[in-house]
């Protein structure tokens, strides 16, 4: 259950009845600004006095003694100029724990009942480019945001747009004939496709004929030649291989890898369908779509000069004519109710134009562009290889994996740490990459962040592994007291100390974030719950007795409490993509 969405429908239905209202009103219930006030003050009082005429305070009297008499509420205060604010119950609070307790499948986190079909575009790097942190940010968000959808229900395809087709398979074709070199090939395909993309860029700039050849082995892959077409295929497959390493590392799956070459036959059919349906015209030669001589785009696009390009004066078709397809073919293929799009936010203008399109197109999907900023390098540029170069990922989790497995060894040789010789590489790559996600999911997405090696493979602060060793111990505590899970989930929970009364209130709220975090696309929502959990759980362990209460009542909720935590823990850790560790 919803905590808010919960409480929120409660007091609308109690101000309602004690109003004797003719139609249901709103109870606009809100967590409270200061916690002396109590937890949540209902808001909607004021609107309503003001709409019949009445007295504000009068009327906030009258549902206060209301809500008063309800069980969820310990206390109902009238405050300022009519809000009521309320405290919640620790026994109904207990009671709503309990719930969660029992199901530890979805920790008390129902399935809406307003499923989406919902496409997450995400990762979608380019062939023959490495892969690199700037892709990182959209693979980790993605996976996230998919994981998160799926859990609150929705029905989710995970696609990989790769950047298969376009220009640069013209230099690549001629590039490698000119200065490929097979053996490399095999071995390590991206970078050698890398270093002959950039090499035959180098060349064509300088050499007329170099770049010509190039335009023309372009030309003849597009419009079908077998042995052109097999060169493509191969980059194309020998890509794949070295992205499906880094994502089986990563643990992210993708239900289609729909790349931009999936959608090259339809895009003469897109342009001619704009130019019939009057939203694109001809300009020297291009065929462009003006937003300014639209009706019914936004503001903004009205007023915008640069028009949207779907066809160059040669001919050439481009990312923004493949994105119209795209969008054309997930509303007809899959039946899409929403769409959602992580991609670098520079991309902002570009998601614009497209969305604007689409209610042009009918297309009745709710589309977003899920934007991030930049990963920084500790000098606050983004980051970069020492000789200024792009960090490939397959480097950067190495590296993490590598750091964290000193942490670790550090952290047994000191004896914080007590990890079996033979689980050290495996936990090390779970806290090393675990690290790399949380670092980045922890953030809000829009702002830049900066690579902190050292504050994200830490055992303190708000890392990852911090979060990992916190599940950890909660599951030791568990095996230690030889807890009976399947018991414990039934135990009656009690909240006493000011401890557990905060504990209890954090844990209450779980279906609350994940929902709001699938809603609007912001994992730190959870990355954030998760960090002020462990905070709370400190806390509570720290000034209560759980395997040595003093009774058995005491031991069996705090026991609960902290199974609860556990729970919360794993299923937050998953949610973000990070492996949750049973011992550490
Ligand atoms: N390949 C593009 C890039 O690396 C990202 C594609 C994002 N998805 C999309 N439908 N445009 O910039």
């Amino acid at each position: 259950m919803l905590l808010e969405r919960h409480l929120d429908d409660l007091a609308g239905r109690v101000l309602t009845e004690a109003l004797s209202l003719a139609e249901p009103a709103p109870a606009l219930l809100r967590p409270t600004q200061d916690p002396r006030n109590g937890d949540y003050q209902v808001n909607g009082v004021l609107p309503l006095a003001k709409k019949l005429g009445k007295n504000p305070r009068e009327l906030a009297e009258t549902v206060r003694a209301a809500l008063a008499a309800h069980p969820a509420f310990a206390t109902a205060e009238v405050g300022g100029p009519g809000f009521v604010n309320l405290r919640l119950a620790d026994g109904w609070v207990a009671e709503f724990l309990g719930a969660g307790l029992a199901d530890p499948e979805r920790l008390g986190v129902p399935t809406t009942d307003a499923p989406d079909v919902v496409v997450v575009d995400f990762s979608s790097p380019n062939v023959a480019k490495q892969m690199h942190v700037g892709h990182l940010r959209s693979t980790i968000l993605g996976a996230s945001l998919v994981d998160l959808l799926r859990f609150v229900g929705h029905r989710v395809v995970a696609d990989n747009h790769l950047g298969d087709w376009g220009t640069q398979f013209g230099l690549l074709i001629v590039g490698m004939r000119a200065f490929g070199d097979e053996a490399a090939l095999a071995t390590d395909a991206i970078v050698e496709l890398e270093r002959v993309y950039k090499a035959a860029s180098q060349r064509a700039k300088s050499d007329e004929a170099f770049a010509e050849s190039a335009r023309l082995e372009l030309a003849k892959l597009q419009s079908g030649d077998p042995e052109n077409r097999a060169l493509w295929e191969r980059f194309v497959a020998v890509t794949r291989v070295a992205l499906d390493a880094t994502y089986a590392r990563l643990g992210v799956r993708f239900d289609e890898w729909l790349g931009e070459s999936a959608y090259d036959a339809l895009l003469p059919g897109v342009v001619d369908d704009l130019l019939g349906k009057g939203l694109a015209r001809e300009d020297q030669g291009a065929v462009c779509v003006f937003f300014g001589e639209l009706e019914g785009v936004p503001p903004k696009l009205k007023k915008q000069k640069e028009p949207f390009i779907v066809r160059k004066r040669d001919g050439a078709f481009l990312y923004s004519t493949t994105d119209v397809a795209t969008m054309l073919y997930r509303r007809d293929r899959f039946a899409c109710t929403r769409a959602i799009y992580v991609v670098d936010s520079r991309q902002a203008l570009h998601f614009e134009m497209l969305f604007a399109l689409a209610p042009l197109l009918s297309v009745p999907m709710r589309l977003e562009h899920v934007g991030f900023g930049t990963v920084l390098g500790e000098d606050g540029t983004p980051l970069k290889t020492r000789d200024g170069g792009t960090i490939s990922l397959a480097s950067l989790l190495d590296e993490a994996e590598a750091r964290a497995r000193t942490r670790i060894e550090e952290g047994i040789a000191e004896g914080r740490l007590k990890i079996a010789a033979d689980e050290v590489a495996a936990v090390a790559s779970a806290v090393g990459i675990g690290a790399v996600k949380y670092a980045d999911l922890a953030q809000n997405r829009m702002t830049n962040y900066q690579f902190d090696w050292d504050k994200m493979i830490s055992f303190q602060g708000n890392s990852g592994p911090y979060l990992q060793y916190t599940h950890a111990r909660c599951r030791s505590i568990l095996r230690k007291g030889d807890v009976d899970e399947v018991a414990a989930r039934r135990a009656p929970l009690r909240l006493e100390d000011e401890s557990e009364r905060e504990l209890g209130r954090r844990l209450a709220r779980f279906a609350d974030v994940v929902y709001a975090a699938a809603e609007t696309c912001h994992p730190h929502y959870v990355a954030e719950h998760l960090f002020q959990l462990a905070g709370s759980f400190n806390t509570f362990y720290q000034r209560c007795k759980v395997l040595d209460a003093k009774d058995d009542e005491t031991r069996s909720s705090r026991v609960g409490l902290v199974l609860l935590t556990a729970d919360q823990l794993r299923k937050g850790l998953s949610l973000l993509g990070i492996t949750p560790l049973e011992r550490m």
